[in-house]
């Protein structure tokens, strides 16, 4: 198995550019299900959750191309994936293909609302009526679907197709809002859906579905009202950049201290992270495409931070921001509102000598002064990010273990870090 080594110490100065959204297309790919025509995406990101989401597309007989890469292109642009799911022989997805990625459970939405039927393995263990799939479920049977439960599988059917209806989420949730407005793009009627996901990337599919000739209003704000329309045709669409990815880098360069511009990017994509680091003491300001971070000589100072549904400080980024924190002058108090225990990556900051408390749905941080090298590994992408930004400043050698976790989300992660002067390597093996 990969792993990452890292020689902590070096400022990062130049220029990253940031990639396609993963969280944006794994989505938009779904939404190729909708249509027998071919939608085109462009930057797309290369990383093992594409790859897991084309298994299954492929699983079903949706046929795809990656396009070659075009003189002058780097393995860090982003590629142009075309999905033409004209012929789709199976509406099942097997427990096998959906343990490995919890969004392809989102493929149940399009499966139902345009062949009348579904069969989807519930991702992980959870019992229905509790998280992590209730509320989607709920959307689904608000637009007439019936809904049974058998050996692990939601099953979805509507035969005569689903009637546009009023979805009241009584919790902000991306992945039910993803599904709620795919499925009502083909609805009979109106549907409205209330206390919807204000995420750009719920914004990024209403665009694409829009230019497939959905009827969509509201994206973006908490009400979202669609029209329902026979049938959705192909379009082209570039994927969003990744507001996550962003800020890691936004982070890393505050941690280590330097200059670097984040290039293909927006701000107002993450605000909330950006003003948290300008009190954190780093220097934010917009450039032509992208944004530029510098912390030069100041330290950094402790900030209190509440994760909350967009536009707040995104839960993706509080391992980040964990790993920030460690080395400010005070302590720091980290909430984390949207998934409970989403602190794995506590036990292993504290191994490079990070000194946090845990309580209940907080985690204290009393900065350090230095942190030290050791081997780490973590349990999820974000877990596993946050111990490369405590890595780059740990005196000495940390080496993480479980790189796949990274592969998921990050494209080119080592490289990209490298071209800007941090040390850091991949082994392979
Ligand atoms: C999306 O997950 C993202 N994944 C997550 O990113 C992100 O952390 C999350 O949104 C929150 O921003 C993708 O976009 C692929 P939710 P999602 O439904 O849609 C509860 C990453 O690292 N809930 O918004 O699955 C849920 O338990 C990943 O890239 C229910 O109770 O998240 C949570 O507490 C990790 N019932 C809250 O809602 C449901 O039926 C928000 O979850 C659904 C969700």
């Amino acid at each position: 198995m990969d792993r990452i080594r890292i020689r902590g110490g070096a400022p990062l100065n130049g220029l990253i550019p940031i990639s396609g959204a993963k969280n944006a297309a794994l989505p938009l790919m779904i939404a190729s299900l909708l249509t027998e025509e071919t939608l085109e995406l462009g930057n797309v990101p290369r990383l093992a959750d594409i790859s897991s989401l084309l298994r299954i597309m492929s699983n079903f007989g949706v046929d795809h191309s990656i396009a070659g890469r075009r003189p002058g292109q780097s393995s860090e642009t982003g590629q142009t994936i075309r999905l033409a799911a004209k012929s789709v022989i199976d509406t099942t997805a097997p427990y096998e293909l959906v343990s490995t990625m919890r969004a392809s459970f989102w493929v149940i939405a399009p499966l139902v609302a345009r062949f009348g039927h579904a069969k989807v393995s519930m991702p992980g263990g959870c019992a229905i009526g509790t998280r992590p799939v209730d509320l989607l479920i709920m959307a689904l049977a608000k637009l007439g679907a019936a809904i049974e439960i058998e050996a692990g599988y939601v099953v979805a059917t509507a035969p005569k197709g689903l009637i546009g209806s009023e979805i009241d989420f009584p919790k902000v949730t991306v992945g039910g809002t993803h599904v709620a407005l795919m499925a009502a793009t083909l609805a009979r009627g109106t549907t409205v859906i209330r206390n919807a996901a204000r995420e750009p990337e719920v914004v990024d599919l209403a665009e694409c579905l829009i230019k497939m000739g959905a009827k969509i209003q509201g994206a973006g704000t908490s009400e979202i009202v669609v029209e329902g329309v026979t049938s959705l045709g192909g379009t082209s669409h570039d994927v969003m950049p990744d507001r996550i990815e962003t800020g890691t880098y936004a982070m890393a360069v505050a941690m280590t201290g330097g200059d670097i511009v984040l290039d293909n990017t927006r701000p107002e994509y993450l605000q909330a992270a950006l003003d948290v680091l300008g009190q954190a003491g780093a220097d934010v300001s917009p450039t032509h495409g992208g944004i530029r971070i510098r912390r030069n000589g100041n330290g950094i100072q402790p900030v209190d931070v509440t994760t909350d549904p967009f536009p707040g400080f995104p839960t993706d980024l509080q391992a980040q921001f964990m790993a920030l924190m460690t080395r400010a002058n005070g302590t720091s108090r980290i909430r984390e509102t949207i998934f409970e225990n989403r602190f794995m990556h506590v036990q292993e900051l504290a191994r490079l000598g990070a000194q946090i408390r845990l309580d209940g749905d907080s985690a204290y941080v009393d900065g350090v002064a230095g942190l030290k090298g050791a081997p780490v590994m973590a349990t999820d992408l974000r877990a596993s990010v946050s111990l490369v930004i405590a890595g780059l400043v740990a005196e000495g050698e940390t080496t993480i273990n479980r790189v796949y976790h990274l592969d998921r989300g990050f494209e080119a992660l080592e490289a990209k870090l490298a071209r800007c002067g941090a040390q850091i390597e991949r082994l392979r093996g």
